[in-house]
């Protein structure tokens, strides 16, 4: 069942959204070689309690931390850890705000000092794809159209894109009806509606889109140990069109 939510309550939505984009834009500043993901999963929980706001992934079906800090070729879900960054590694961060009940969701990748220009390439083209799937998402469309856009876009580029994971409904819970696969056909699935809040988080990999889970039962990395990148945003579907309720402004 998929809940629309009135003007008010992606009023509400967009101001964990701008909390959780103030969070990214901090830790952009943060990252370089010798800082770990865990100092930064700290800074987020700290951040976030400043703000009035939760870090709603902890706690979630057991997961332990604030953020998931995926590096390399793991996909997504990465625990946070002491060990530090190098220089050359690209880490996703991903994470959900609860202000007062109201969710956003956010992911989105950097690269940790001097990366390879296929990495670079790898990072753009994922971060394009979202921005292509956020244009289909208009009143009238379907899920489908978001879901061919990321997919074709990213398969030109000659990347794939992850299968097992998806995007999704949000609102008070952080998973909510429908589905959106990052890969599919044109004019298929649920017609996009006024109200409708959802989350585009396209998983690129440079080589094959199969992956793995570690030992942690939690952890996705590529099947074949190449480079896989994330970018997510929390959009909600309005008669003016998608409006990024997680957008970071201009520059990013
Ligand atoms: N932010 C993730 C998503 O896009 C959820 C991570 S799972 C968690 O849906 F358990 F870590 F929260
Ligand atoms: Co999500």
């Amino acid at each position: 069942m998929i809940i629309i939510k009135t003007a008010e309550e992606i009023e509400m939505m967009k101001k964990a959204g701008e909390i959780l984009a103030d969070t990214h834009k901090e830790i952009a500043k943060m990252i370089k070689p010798g800082i770990s993901t865990m100092e930064i999963d700290r800074f987020v929980d700290e951040y976030l309690a400043g703000r009035g706001a939760i870090a709603a992934q902890k706690g979630y079906h057991g997961y332990q931390y604030a953020t998931c800090a995926s590096v390399n070729d793991e996909i997504c879900h990465g625990f946070p850890s002491e060990k530090e960054l190098n220089d050359g590694d690209i880490v996703a961060i991903d994470m959900v705000v609860d202000l007062d009940g109201w969710l956003a969701d956010s992911a989105w990748s950097y690269a940790v000092g001097n990366i390879s220009d296929e990495a670079k390439k790898l990072m753009d083209v994922t971060k394009k794809s979202l921005y292509l799937g956020i244009e289909q998402a208009v009143i009238g469309n379907r899920i489908g159209d978001i879901s061919h856009a990321v997919q074709t876009y990213v398969e030109a580029n000659g990347f794939s894109v992850v299968r097992d994971f998806v995007g999704h409904g949000i609102g008070k819970s952080m998973h909510e009806d429908p589905q959106v696969p990052h890969y599919g056909k044109p004019g298929r699935g649920v017609r996009l509606s006024e109200g409708m809040v959802l989350t585009i988080e396209p998983m690129v990999n440079i080589g094959t889109y199969k992956l793995k889970i570690d030992d942690n039962k939690w952890t996705a990395r590529t099947l074949d140990g190449k480079l896989s990148a994330q970018y997510e945003h929390t959009i909600a579907i309005t008669n003016d069109g998608p409006i990024i309720l997680t957008d970071q402004g201009e520059d990013r």
